[in-house]
């Protein structure tokens, strides 16, 4: 199957392969292709656990694991993977290789941007979300104290490699989140994602089990993330629009402590999102529906509690913001987004009542 997207960056004159393969026993060649002091490998022990004879296949020098789940994204968790590489005394001729979802991606796309002042990094995605978001574009980042991605830096790899056969393992919950953001593309930039609204509705196992329709998928995804960020690399405004369902979604997040994987909880901040869309642009709220269809037939239901003045001030440390004020990607209509909107708390204070109604009943 080996076909690539390129990733364009003018600027950098970086073209960035983004290469799909179909049997992950083909990585191992795409690696050897680098010349590189060390190799050093980093995933998480839930991919380790499961894809442990494919990694141990791959030449490396070094082996990193993180604990799975979001903590591994803290500034302890940096430093300790910081001091294992100094006690090798890795050098920047290295490779990294991040295998694992958009935890291990962010943080070791952080350690490879800071490590002796860059390191080269290759991102092997094995989560849905990861393959069709968080691996392309070149955020890195860690949470500090309360707050999401509040550390980072814009760092390119050398090559991303996409093999759906990683998703066969994947739990229903992951797949969904990584669904999240697949209709996020659909509602802002490619209409035609939603042509798939019923599959996406019916069990969400289903899409995955046609290998062509699931390839056909990601790589539409990919391709509009591809677009935005060409033209707008380090988000000074349009890359913005990938943001959509975050502002909410990630407060909602914080909030939760995490109860739900991430593209879930960017559902939930679409739905709210569209009700402020709805308020201040007219956006057609049955587009809601299906939105709620695919809470109800998963189950998604959020803990009872629901303090919207703490959500607002969690809101305000989004990085989006400029100073405090709370900026946020709004449509008009399916995708016809409007960039940057500096939302009054009033209308959040409406939106989120609603919201409460919709979600929480
Ligand atoms: N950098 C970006 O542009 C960007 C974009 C979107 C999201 N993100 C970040 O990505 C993170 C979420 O990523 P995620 O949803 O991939 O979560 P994750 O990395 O936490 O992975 C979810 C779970 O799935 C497990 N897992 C990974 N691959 C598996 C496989 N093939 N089979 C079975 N289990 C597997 C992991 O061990 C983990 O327990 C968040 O921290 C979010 O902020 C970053």
């Amino acid at each position: 199957m080996e076909n690539r997207i390129y990733l364009s960056l003018k600027r950098e004159e970086k073209n960035i392969p983004i290469v799909f393969i179909e049997r992950i026993e083909k990585v191992g060649e795409y690696l050897a292709s680098f010349n590189c002091s060390d190799l050093v490998i980093f995933t998480d022990k839930m991919v380790y656990r499961l894809y442990k004879d494919f990694i141990d296949s791959l030449s490396y020098s070094y082996l990193y694991l993180f604990d799975e789940g979001e903590e591994s994204k803290s500034i302890e968790s940096y430093l300790k993977a910081i001091d294992y590489l100094l006690d090798r005394n890795v050098d920047r001729r290295a490779l990294f290789v991040a295998i694992g979802g958009g935890v291990v991606g962010d943080v070791v796309g952080f350690i490879a941007s800071t490590y002796k002042r860059g390191v080269r990094l290759i991102h092997i995605p094995t989560t849905l979300l990861s393959m069709v978001d968080s691996s392309i574009g070149g955020k890195t980042g860690i949470n500090y104290k309360l707050y999401k991605n509040q550390i980072g830096t814009f760092y390119q790899p050398e090559m991303i490699i996409i093999c759906p056969q990683f998703l066969g393992t994947l739990p229903k919950s992951e797949v969904l989140s990584g669904i999240g953001e697949i209709i996020k593309y659909g509602f802002t930039l490619d209409k035609s994602i939603l042509d798939m609204k019923d599959r996406f509705e019916n069990d969400v196992f289903e899409i995955f089990q046609d290998k062509i329709l699931a390839m056909q998928l990601i790589k539409k995804s990919i391709n509009c993330k591809v677009k935005v960020v060409e033209k707008d690399e380090k988000e000074s405004l349009l890359r913005e629009v990938l943001n959509f369902g975050h502002t909410v979604g990630h407060a909602l997040e914080t909030y939760y402590n995490y109860y739900f994987s991430h593209g879930i909880f960017v559902i939930l901040g679409m739905v709210a999102e569209m009700i402020l869309s709805n308020i201040l642009f007219n956006f057609d709220l049955s587009n809601l529906d299906f939105l709620i269809r695919i809470l109800e037939k998963n189950s998604i239901k959020l803990p009872q509690r629901f303090e919207k003045s703490q959500i607002i001030s969690i809101m305000k440390y989004d990085k989006k913001n400029i100073s405090s004020s709370i900026r946020i990607v709004l449509l008009k209509d399916v995708c016809d987004y409007v960039l940057g909107y500096e939302i009054n708390e009033d209308i959040l204070y409406e939106a989120l009542d609603k919201f409460e109604k919709i979600v929480l009943s």
